[in-house]
């Protein structure tokens, strides 16, 4: 339809304006729909539609409308592909990189975050959702909820925590709630429940022919249809190569052709670009590939494959190398790519064939099984995408008649039943929230919570009895968590212990969390002083854990290959914070895999000692890496009492766990990997290291020569020096804009903003100038230019005493580094010892010196932003001065989960 004619509530000639301005000239029949049933004028809404049906558009209209009344959005995606897509459109289309900006965005992902605290349109994966709920970056009453892919409900591992998310949203009252999802079978169930319109369509913009090849007939049906037709092709054969060589003769490519694991899809395209030529477009991609990508072995035959427009898209590539191929395939560079399930859900790209070479998987846990409606359908809405091709095709390639059978099954227009598995979670880790987020106090809130979910509104009508269970069960684990005091129970009251919402807060499961508690406790003062012995110990406790080994585990550990006695010895000959486990001998390739590669060993060598492939290597330490960071949100907890030179110690260590590096490399390798320097992953980071370029001043001023002699390549060398040369730390501050909101209450919003912008001197007169704010702390600015080599202020609370040096640094690079984070050592020299040595910094502290600060115990280093929130916990009567004294001169790096209450741009 013409947007001209599209009518609805507060449809008008400002949003057709809008959407011309967007490219935008007709609408597909979804999108008049949504429009109709109010999209634009805060309708909570239930859109379910077909592949490529345009529901993007939908949720845009949504955030336009929303931001125009002021409110905000947060719009969760079901993985992290889909999170950096939509961030770069979303920025593209309403935030800093627009012509006009309207609004900041920003981006949760468990692997990244961008953007300030105060981000007025968030995008975040639904794991990253109630965290945001927990420290108040959402507030759903002034919030419009985007769900996409809300289908993934039903799935066994996540669909439990994403069903409480939404009834949680949905108690809490959310302003508007849009859920975009793709056609199941009873969409109604879901409208009922969220007490949401339903907006359906089956239309598919662009259509779909869905082919069955057999040796001599194609069965070919129309997407939607009921039935097809038989036609006779004669012989062609199914042999994959013939089948594509076909589809591109006949002029149907790009084709994406979707395989079962990494190794079929390297053998496959292996197969198919023998005796290929090589073609010029082909060329060009080999030498992006040969700029961006790492030498292993992998890259070495993507280049030569690209170089025939043919390409692998897989789990052990490198992020850059994704980029290429991914800008590549929009361009429609490529003739043919054979990915894993990688490129799956919601992506768009110029594909116009999918082939399907197998219906029944061969390996692993689902060994025996077919492929599934729904992955079906979101593999081959990968073809045909509005506005790129006229039409879409997908070939099926059956193996026998069951699977000729099944395939007539996935070509039908019949949907999948969307059901609830709410049971298949950890009930106590659902109770657990609910108590933390205060979206229950006592067990009846708890009961009349499950009333409101999903599972409780599908099961009501077919099996009351069930229900029943339920009650008992959360009876049960409000007793566990209250034995493990996780919550406190004062005469049916419920209250969430420091210990409770910090486990909430990390996602892992209770028992996990508990675990961990025991383990440092008991451990802790040992390890404190060896944390070095115990380093690999901490990654095999990680992977030992609940989460991997639980009855229904939340993650898990992949593939290994044959045994491996080799890692047992590794295990023997290390200390560990928990037992050896000798009859798990895939847990020890594991945990050695990962252990290694938190040294930065190169991939091939890991590969070899532990029979990990680089794609599970890759999914293995983000897994253990996150498991890791909830540990240190545990230990940093009180009654954990560990002290924070420990916990400083365990982020490092999850830091070099999830970037493969040890700590020198780290500020090289976030730095390049965030302005895209061509080709520097943990290989070159490493390779610039172990030629003694430690930290990112070394890079500096190593000069070109001697960096092209480690590199190789001058493109890359000058993009690393201006990445590195321009660097204002690796992660800006995000809190300023939201620390001088909060300041406005306490007339000191000027203050605030001179902490964050004022240099050298200034930045001294602000911070003496903001800690005069507070009664009960007295400063002396030491430094007053009469004195030589003297710390810049003296804070005294009682008997609690600080010298204080302020450092920034706005130099290339912009990172403080050890000898200036050490100045106050020997500055203070001439002062009362006990008085406590600390430099208070900014942009941030390098790597190197935040590591010596944990290893030492004569100073701490704290950063400006955590700094700053500190002070304002003070305005806002959550901590007492002393408090706060004694939390800024702990030794160590000043950890901000340690400050008492809330964050303070969430009250
Ligand atoms: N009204 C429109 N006019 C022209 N192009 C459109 C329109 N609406 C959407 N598109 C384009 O259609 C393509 C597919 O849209 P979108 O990604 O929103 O699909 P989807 O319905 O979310 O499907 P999926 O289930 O695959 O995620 C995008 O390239 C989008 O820009
Ligand atoms: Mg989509």
């Amino acid at each position: 339809m013409d947007i001209q004619n599209a009518t609805g509530s507060n449809v008008g000639e400002w949003l057709r304006q809008a959407l011309s301005s967007w490219g935008i000239s007709t609408l597909t029949d979804i999108q008049v729909k949504a429009l109709a049933a109010g999209v634009a004028d805060g309708e909570s809404l239930i859109v379910s539609a077909p592949t490529s049906s345009g529901k993007t558009l939908i949720a845009e209209i949504a955030i336009l409308t929303a931001i125009h009344r002021g409110m905000r959005v947060v719009y969760l995606v079901s993985h992290k592909a889909l999170a950096d897509q939509k961030y770069a459109d979303f920025n593209a289309r309403f935030g800093e990189a627009s012509q006009s900006p309207l609004a900041a965005v920003g981006l949760s992902t468990g692997d990244r975050t961008e953007g300030d605290v105060d981000a007025q349109i968030r995008i975040a994966t639904y794991e990253k959702a109630l965290g945001l709920i927990l420290n108040g970056q959402m507030s759903p009453p002034n919030t419009l909820v985007i769900a996409d892919e809300l289908q993934i409900l039903g799935e066994d591992g996540r669909g439990p925590d994403i069903q409480t998310l939404c009834a949680a949203l949905r108690q809490r009252k959310v302003k508007q709630f849009l859920a975009l999802t793709a056609t199941v079978e009873n969409p109604e169930d879901l409208a009922g429940w969220m007490n949401c319109r339903l907006v359906q369509s089956s239309e598919r913009g662009t259509p779909l022919h869905q082919e069955i090849w057999a040796a001599d007939r194609t069965y070919r049906v129309i997407f939607g249809d009921d039935e097809g037709e038989e036609i006779e092709t004669g012989p062609g054969g199914t042999d994959l190569t013939g089948v594509v060589t076909r589809l591109l003769e006949a002029g149907r490519g790009p084709v994406l052709v979707f395989t079962e694991s990494k190794k079929e899809a390297h053998d496959f395209a292996s197969d198919f670009v023998r005796g290929r030529p090589r073609a010029s477009i082909g060329i060009e991609l080999a030498e992006q590939l040969d700029l961006f990508s790492e030498p292993t072995e992998s890259s070495e035959r993507l280049k030569s494959h690209a170089e025939r427009a043919v390409a692998f898209h897989t789990a052990d590539l490198s992020a850059q190398e994704r980029q290429v191929l991914e800008r590549g395939f929009s361009l429609s560079k490529f003739e043919v790519c054979f990915a894993t399930s990688t490129l799956a859900a919601g992506v768009n790209y110029p594909f116009q064939t999918i082939v399907f070479p197998k219906l029944t998987y061969q390996w692993g846990d689902r060994a025996g099984v077919h492929l599934g409606i729904s992955e079906y359908r979101n593999m081959s809405g990968r073809a045909g995408r509005l506005g790129l091709h006229p039409c879409g095709f997908v070939v099926l390639l059956p193996k026998n008649a069951v699977e000729r059978e099944h395939a007539r099954k996935l070509v039908s227009p019949i949907n999948q039943r969307l059901k609830s598995g709410l049971l298949s979670l950890s009930l106590r880790k659902t109770v657990l929230s609910l108590v933390a987020s205060n979206l229950a106090n006592s067990l009846s809130d708890i009961n009349e919570f499950f009333q409101n979910t999903l599972y409780w509104y599908q099961t009501l009508d077919r099996n009351p009895k069930k229900l029943a269970s339920l009650d008992t069960g959360s009876a049960e684990a409000v007793k566990w968590l209250v034995e493990n005091e996780l919550i406190t129970e004062d005469e049916g009251a419920l209250r969430i212990t420091a210990f409770g919402k910090a486990t909430a807060m990390s996602g892992l499961l209770p028992d996990t969390a508990v675990d961990f508690a025991k383990m440092l406790k008991s451990i802790g003062p040992t390890v404190q002083q060896l944390f070095d012995e115990y380093a690999d110990g901490f990654i095999y406790a990680c992977c030992e854990c609940q989460e991997f080994r639980a009855k229904k585990p939340s993650r898990f550990l992949p593939y290994v290959g044959p045994d491996s006695v080799g890692a047992l010895n590794f295990w023997q000959s290390r200390k560990l914070p928990v037992k050896l486990d000798q009859n798990d001998m895939k847990l020890a390739q594991c945990a050695q895999a990962a252990a290694l590669y938190a040294q930065g060993e190169a991939e091939r060598k890991i590969a070899y000692a532990t029979g990990l492939s680089a794609g599970a290597l890759h999914r293995l330490s983000l897994d253990v890496a996150w498991v890791m960071e909830g540990m240190h949100r545990i230990a940093v907890v009180p009654e954990v009492s560990c002290p924070q030179t420990l916990t400083n110690r365990i982020a490092m260590l999850a830091r070099q766990v999830r970037w493969g590096v040890p700590t020198s490399a780290l500020d090289i390798l976030r730095v390049a990997e965030r302005d895209h320097v061509p080709g520097i992953g943990r290989q070159r980071a490493m390779a610039l290291v172990n030629n003694g370029l430690t930290n990112l001043h070394d890079v500096v001023s190593a000069g070109s020569k001697k960096l092209f002699d480690i590199l190789r390549n001058s493109l890359r060398v000058e993009a690393l020096i201006e990445s590195v040369t321009k660097t204002i730390g690796h992660n800006p501050n995000n809190m300023e804009k939201a620390h001088i909101r909060v300041a406005v209450a306490f007339g000191i919003e000027s203050q605030v903003a001179d902490c964050y912008s004022k240099l050298g001197t200034g930045y001294e007169i602000a911070i003496l100038s903001l800690l005069a704010s507070i009664p009960g702390l007295t400063t002396t600015a030491l430094d007053d230019g009469s004195r030589q080599n003297v710390p810049d202020i003296l804070l005294k609370c009682g008997d609690l005493e600080a010298l204080i040096e302020c450092k920034t640094t706005t130099k290339n690079p912009a990172l403080i580094k050890k000898e200036e984070a050490w100045a106050i050592v020997q500055k203070a020299a001439d002062f009362a010892v006990h008085a406590r040595r600390v430099t208070l910094g900014k942009p941030h502290f390098d790597e190197v010196s935040q590591r010596k600060a944990a290893v030492a115990t004569d100073i701490t280093l704290v950063d400006n932003g955590t700094f700053v929130e500190g002070v304002l916990r003070i305005h806002t009567g959550q901590m007492n001065p002393t408090q706060f004294m004694t939390w800024l001169t702990m030794p160590g790096v000043t950890e901000i989960e340690r400050l008492p209450g809330k964050p303070t741009y969430s009250l």
